[in-house]
């Protein structure tokens, strides 16, 4: 799998660890960079890269993966979880077909979130009516709640 990692200053040790996790296993690994950057750049470059499909997923690091989070959900086609434990991490592949991950450097032990990784990567999307439920998800993009009338 086509995998781009990308993390803020708070965060580059986990990311380095975990790229070398995901290489092991056999995925082509990219670094976006983003040490030097505010998290929203970071996330901007890596989720357009994925929303224009040229990675398979995505793996964002900061403090929290909240930002991270955040920010990469503002591109159109991006479904980014952030997650601390394994359960989150499967679920979030099973029913919300989750394009990206973010994690937390400062929440997170190193073999969770190596854990949660590898739960994220191996994971199907079961699809049928969580199919459904991803795609209002997707219509949802755009709107602007000023143009309610
Ligand atoms: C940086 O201090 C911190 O705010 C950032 O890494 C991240 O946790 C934001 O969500």
């Amino acid at each position: 799998m086509r995998i781009v990692c990308g993390s803020d200053h708070a965060a580059a040790a986990l990311k380095h660890e975990i790229m070398d996790h995901a290489a092991a296993r056999g995925h082509e690994v990219t670094d976006i960079g983003g040490e030097g950057s505010d998290y929203p750049v970071t996330a901007r470059a890596a989720a357009r890269a994925v929303a224009k499909g040229r990675f398979d997923r995505g793996v964002l690091f900061c403090g929290t993966g909240q930002g991270m989070m955040l920010a990469a959900n503002k591109v159109r086609g991006i479904r980014c979880a952030v997650c601390s434990d394994p359960y989150s991490a499967l679920m979030a592949r099973r029913h919300n077909d989750a394009n990206m991950l973010a994690l937390g450097a400062r929440v997170l032990g190193t073999e969770l979130a190596k854990m949660l990784v590898d739960l994220f990567l191996s994971t199907d999307f079961e699809g049928g009516r969580h199919q459904r439920r991803v795609s209002l998800i997707g219509e949802m993009e755009g709107e602007r709640a000023e143009d309610d009338v």
